[in-house]
């Protein structure tokens, strides 16, 4: 889930609507230690597979998944050189060793078919304006009866109280500016069709929602004002630009999604996870 200096390249029309700037590496980084336990406890691959993490970004989610599985050999691959740097900064801090990295795209990855027995994808579908081909090429990638876990958000789930009229249109702005650059931010309801089009079998997809009150205050702060707000207020300037919102509307949006992390605020949003065999 998630706004830039890199080329486009592969599958992106446009840059990637986050952008690569250090609030965003903050802003990935906060989402994945927030989300960590919701996402990712159930994620375990055996000593001696064979793993293979397209779209790692900055290592966000790298780490979790070499910490909880410290026999499995992880290839982690991102098609920005920028975010591997982070990445493989980021891994060797954590004193991780079965993580090898690499620059690649995902439509175009140099491995012999059924080279993995794991395949894990996490936010990085929703960015692509050819999701199913991804998938497609990445099942090529797969060992018979090796698995894919995908994981993505989507924007539809988010509801509120205070509700707001003006932080709906700010949230909007984002579904926009992804869909204009070839993606999907509500992309998350969609997996199991993808998967099963895919050519997929034992699709399962479980829903996890984030929900944020004040007897969470570790997800109001992680979640609610550093992950999803922060998210939204870093494509303030591109919506403007694009003259998706104006100004005033847009900055009312985003001070009522911080009002949701208010004592009396609430927060929900779902992420999918799916998981599913060749
Ligand atoms: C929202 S980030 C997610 C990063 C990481 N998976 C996480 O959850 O923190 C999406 C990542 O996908 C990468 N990406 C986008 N298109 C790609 C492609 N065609 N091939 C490989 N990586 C790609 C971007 O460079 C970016 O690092």
């Amino acid at each position: 889930m998630a706004t830039g200096s890199y080329k486009p390249a592969g599958d992106l029309k446009r840059p990637y609507v986050h952008g690569y700037d250090s609030r965003e590496l903050i802003r990935l980084q906060d989402q994945a230690s927030t989300l960590a336990d919701l996402l990712h406890y159930d994620t375990v691959y055996p000593p001696g597979s064979r793993v293979l993490e397209p779209g790692c970004g900055v290592g966000s989610q790298t780490v979790t998944l070499a910490r909880n599985s410290p026999g499995a050999d992880i290839l982690s691959v991102d098609i920005s050189s920028p975010s591997l740097h982070e990445a493989r900064k980021r891994v060797k801090n954590a004193g991780l060793s079965n993580v090898n990295f690499m620059q690649g795209d995902i439509f175009n990855l140099p491995f012999a078919p059924a080279s993995f027995d794991h395949v894990f994808v996490c936010f990085v579908l929703e960015h692509l304006s050819r999701p199913l081909a991804a998938l497609t090429r990445l099942k090529d990638l797969l060992k018979k009866d090796g698995t894919v876990t995908v994981i993505e958000g989507d924007h539809g789930s988010a509801y509120f109280y205070p509700d707001s009229a003006a932080a709906r249109q700010a949230i909007q702005c984002q579904v926009e500016l992804q869909k204009c650059a070839g993606g999907n931010a509500n992309i998350g309801r969609e997996l199991h069709p993808l998967l099963n089009k895919a050519g997929f079998r034992s699709i399962q997809v479980s829903p996890r929602m984030v929900y944020a009150d004040a007897s969470k205050p570790h997800l109001v702060d992680g979640f609610t004002r550093k992950t999803f707000t922060a998210m939204i207020e870093g494509v303030r300037t591109s919506s403007l630009e694009a003259g998706i919102l104006d100004a005033e509307t847009f900055d009312k949006g985003i001070q009522d999604l911080y009002r949701t992390a208010e004592p009396d605020g609430v927060f929900c949003y779902t992420f999918f996870k799916a998981v599913a065999s060749c």
